[in-house]
């Protein structure tokens, strides 16, 4: 479906939705001292001409590549050739590779790729009179190349060299390379700028609140919780607790890729406004980094005796270290204050995993089962052949006597289940877990011992949803959230500016009218609303109606479909000339259509899932925050995505009608504040 055979008639609303009410991310000054850049700047020789090999083997002749495209997409390169740090020697040799030496100008940039490894793996700024390195920069741990832009008004007119820098042997131990642009090319393509990525652009970690130390980040999302620094993904120990809501997070602060884990935790007063706690768990060997043993995910509790905030986890042993070990038990500590959780001294509760769980052990979810008055827990294994749930049972949240298998699947969601919660809703109990790196659920009866399923499905119908929590609030409702991220995508492209991992606003679950499992925002989402919105009664597209731009707001929309007569809408979002997420709607199916296929540096691809419109109208609340994208439909359904453009114009939202009219009853785009503020 081209966008191009719509008719040329532009309704331009020109809304004004400018950017947040915090300081936006900014481009450097760039005209002030022009210097063209070092020799053979893009590689375009084919050949390694005016760069000097210092040492190693790594780099050499078959360094300077025209590949297109690698397993995992294009390596996006300026140009034919760039330099590909596998191709000479791949992981395993080391060397360094220099520039000419040029006079720095105001700014420049270059794109990087290849391995994320702060210490052992970058191109550097080095002066020529003192070697000193001036800047360093990373790649992300993917072939494909990313654009960083370099503020060098500080040594503009001085004569400096960029040092390419591997001494890493292991996996993704390469640099690749391309594109040094100086002055004002380096900030961008035409009329398109690029986003300012890069570590040296992140303020240090401390130096400031995270209001404004995450609104200087173009890729940071405003209302959703990140890590400040490193890796964070699974959701975990979900709850309210005198009065606060407890967020905490599988954690590695040391890096922007999974390692050992901790427990990071946030609170927050109404599930939108978070507030960065201490990290409440640490690794036990944190004098060994290769030792990946670590608090792995779990769950929450309120002791019913001493009132006290329990955690309740996988602690993970890595056997490399500890040959030993029983790698997952289940282990617990417990807090009073709500901010130290210091270990129960007889660890683990549940030494060892039942029989028949060769696939792993982990993930403990407790909750309170109503129907018995007593303390259950699921936690996810797998035989080979497929996923299952065991159930224990106690009295205390201490000691565990196991139940039995709550519920086994038939292969088709994975061998291997994680991150399993149950939970009764309305007059149904859910079950939903991990499998496949896909977030499942199964609705259902539950008897006390066994679950018997009557309905599944998918969690969310995106790519960036998995390790799903829930919990109930102090309400009665039933919220949960997800991690946006899954196993399969190698984009991390946040991995530049030394972060990775962001979780999904809280959503409130119900039972659909099919009998599924929905999801929709959780009515707090309304706080963040502190300036006008914006909104349109009764409008008829009939070609293209453009909204304005947004970087972080909220786009509801209902259209009525049985006055359209257009056969498909297209809503374009994080658009510009260069790039766009194309959410179409299709009449005829009923089928909403994801497509980030080009969408800047992240995963690209479709999604889709089939909306119910029993009353004909489409309801849309979609929630657009600089690399986040979660879109509600009022059936359930929900679609989760990160999105990483690669230019600050890429902020267009438009609404095609094709092939005839389509009529919305109101649209409104408010802009969003940040929960950090
Ligand atoms: C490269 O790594 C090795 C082993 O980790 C280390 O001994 C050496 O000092 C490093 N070389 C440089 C130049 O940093
Ligand atoms: C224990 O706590 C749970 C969860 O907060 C609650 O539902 C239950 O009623 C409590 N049980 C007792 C015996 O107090
Ligand atoms: C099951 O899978 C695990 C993990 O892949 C493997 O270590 C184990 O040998 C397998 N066990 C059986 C009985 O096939
Ligand atoms: C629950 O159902 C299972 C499977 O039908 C049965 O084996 C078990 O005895 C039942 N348990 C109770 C407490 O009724
Ligand atoms: C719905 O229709 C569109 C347009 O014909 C098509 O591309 C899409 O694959 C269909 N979806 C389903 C689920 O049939």
């Amino acid at each position: 479906m081209k966008l191009s055979s719509i008719s040329q008639v532009i309704l331009n609303l020109a809304l004004g939705v400018s950017a947040g009410p915090y300081p936006a991310p900014r481009s450097p000054g760039c005209s002030s001292h022009v210097y063209p850049g070092p020799v053979n700047a893009g590689f375009e020789t084919g050949t390694l001409d005016g760069w000097e090999i210092v040492s190693g083997d790594t780099f050499g002749s078959a360094s300077v590549s025209d590949e297109i495209s690698y397993w995992g997409g294009p390596f996006d390169q300026v140009g034919n050739f760039f330099l590909w740090g596998y191709a000479q020697a791949g992981d395993a040799a080391v060397g360094e590779l220099k520039s000419s030496s040029f006079q720095a100008s105001s700014v420049m940039s270059f794109l990087i790729g290849g391995g994320y490894d702060p210490d052992n793996v970058y191109v550097a700024l080095v002066r020529d009179s003192d070697g000193e390195v001036l800047l360093k920069q990373t790649g992300q741990n993917d072939e494909a190349l990313i654009r960083i832009v370099w503020d060098t008004a500080a040594w503009a007119g001085e004569m400096v060299h960029l040092l390419l820098f591997d001494n890493s042997t292991a996996a993704f131990g390469h640099i690749n390379f391309d594109d040094v642009r100086t002055g004002c090319d380096a900030l961008g393509d035409g009329d398109l700028t690029f986003n300012v990525l890069g570590q040296s652009n992140q303020p240090a970690a401390g130096s400031s609140e995270a209001c404004t130390l995450y609104a200087s980040d173009p890729l940071r999302p405003q209302f959703h919780y990140t890590p400040y620094q490193g890796w964070i993904n699974d959701p975990a120990g979900l709850i309210q607790w005198n009065g606060n809501h407890q967020l905490f997070s599988q954690f590695n602060p040391a890096a922007a890729v999974w390692g050992p884990m901790h427990w990071s935790h946030a609170e927050s007063t109404d599930a939108v406004h978070w507030r960065e706690l201490p990290i409440a768990m640490y690794p036990p060997y944190p004098n060994n980094p290769d030792d990946t043993s670590g608090r792995y995910t779990g769950s929450a509790a309120r002791d019913n005796a001493t009132g006290a905030l329990r955690l309740i986890f996988t602690d993970f042993t890595d056997t490399t270290f500890h040959p030993d070990a029983v790698p997952e038990v289940v282990s617990t500590s417990a807090s009073t204050n709500g901010i130290f959780f210091p270990l129960y001294p007889d660890n683990p509760i549940i030494g060892e995993p039942p029989a028949n769980s060769p696939s792993g052990f982990r993930d403990p979810k407790v909750f309170w089962d109503t129907a018995a008055s007593i303390w259950k827990l699921v936690v996810g294994s797998g035989d080979n052949v497929s996923g299952k749930v065991h159930l224990y049972k106690s009295a205390d949240l201490v000691d565990w006597v196991y139940v039995g298998v709550l519920y086994e699947g038939d292969g088709s969601t994975g061998v291997m289940w994680e991150c399993p919660n149950f939970f009764p809703l309305d007059d149904k109990w859910v079950l939903f877990y991990g499998g496949n790196g896909l977030g499942w659920y199964q609705i259902g009866t539950y008897n006390g011992s066994t679950f018997v399923s009557e309905t599944s499905g998918l969690v969310d119908a995106g790519p960036d949803s998995y390790a799903m929590q829930w919990y109930q609030d102090e309400s009665g409702r039933n919220l949960a959230i997800t991690w946006m991220g899954n196993w399969n995508t190698y984009k991390w492209p946040s991995r530049v500016n030394g972060w990775a991992g962001q979780q999904s606003i809280t959503r409130e679950l119900f039972i659909r009218e099919d009998g599924g499992l929905g999801s929709k925002p959780i009515a707090e989402l309304a706080s963040l609303e502190s300036r006008t919105t914006k909104s349109l009664t009764s409008q008829t597209i009939t070609s293209v109606l453009n909204l304005g731009s947004a970087k972080a707001a909220r786009l509801q929309l209902e259209m009525d479909v049985s006055a359209t007569t257009a056969s498909a809408v297209v809503i374009e979002l994080f658009s510009s000339t260069a790039e766009s997420v194309l959410l179409t709607y299709f009449v005829s199916n009923q089928t909403i259509i994801l497509d980030t296929t080009n969408a800047g540096y992240g995963q690209s691809g479709t999604w889709w899932a089939i909306i119910d419109i029993p009353s004909r109208k489409l309801n849309l609340d979609v929630f657009i925050d600089r690399s986040s994208l979660e879109i509600f439909a009022a059936d359930g359904t929900v679609i989760t995505a990160t999105i990483w453009p690669k230019y600050q114009q890429s902020s267009d939202i438009k609404i095609t009608a094709q092939d005839g009219a389509a009529l919305f009853n109101s649209i409104t785009l408010t802009p969003l504040a940040s929960s950090w503020c």
